[in-house]
């Protein structure tokens, strides 16, 4: 039996996709899935394997060594590699661009594309990433598409940077987050774009809880 509606929330790095997503699934009590997570644990595990992304056997034998699962603890979305807690480690830059990189590569895309499909079958899911609702499910109730200026982006992420702690350059932010965006939407399957059937939801100029009142005015709920 379905549990609810699925929700895709799709759109680049920094348009506020992880913080939108978290409290929608939070007012409907509904699973959250950050599929970047996945991408970034995979990432992780190239990077203290010495992996080069270039090497197939090597990634696919890798691939197959490699158990992720996310487990919900006390609202915060967990991300286990061979049952070590990565959650803080996948959350930098180098990881960020390392998994933007790997997640071009056919194979990784496959063996991630189960696990997330799994998580939503029954429903009752707000899912974010890049083709959520291109690829993962094509058939989700409602889709999103978040967008915003790359200032806008930058600024967010650097804040959000800074707020756990890391010490770094608004420019090289800003920088990082453009070779992202550009490797995300020119990757050859499965690229990050505005498509059609999704709504498309401009945050520049507008705050969170103003972007959420608006997703839950088209799904038809009020908080
Ligand atoms: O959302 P994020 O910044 O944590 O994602 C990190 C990278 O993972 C992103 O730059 C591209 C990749 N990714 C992807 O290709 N497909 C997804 N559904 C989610 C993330």
């Amino acid at each position: 039996m379905k549990r609810g509606l699925i929700i895709t929330v799709d759109g680049p790095a920094g348009a506020g996709k992880s913080t939108v997503s978290k409290m929608l699934a939070q007012l409907l009590s509904y699973i959250y899935l950050d599929t970047g997570a996945l991408y970034r644990a995979v990432a992780y595990k190239f990077l203290i394997d010495n992996t080069a992304p270039d090497d197939e056997k090597a990634l696919s034998e890798l691939l197959m060594r490699m158990s992720i699962s996310l487990k919900n603890k006390h609202g915060t979305l967990n991300v286990f590699v061979n049952g070590e807690n990565v959650t803080d480690k996948i959350r930098n830059e180098k990881i960020g661009l390392l998994a933007s990189r790997i997640s071009a590569i056919a194979l990784v895309r496959a063996s991630l594309l189960s696990i997330q499909r799994n998580v939503g079958k029954r429903g009752g899911i707000v899912a974010e990433g890049r083709d959520m609702g291109t690829v993962v499910f094509p058939d989700a109730d409602y889709k999103f598409y978040l967008e915003a200026s790359v200032d806008v982006r930058a600024r967010r992420r650097y804040n959000e940077l800074c707020m756990r702690g890391s010490n770094v350059d608004y420019d090289e932010v800003e920088r990082d987050l453009i070779v992202r965006d550009r490797q995300d939407r020119e990757r050859e399957i499965a690229p990050l774009k505005a498509f059609d059937g999704a709504t498309i939801i401009d945050s520049t100029h507008m705050t969170i809880s103003e972007v959420v009142e608006k997703m839950m005015s088209l799904i038809g709920v009020r908080k």
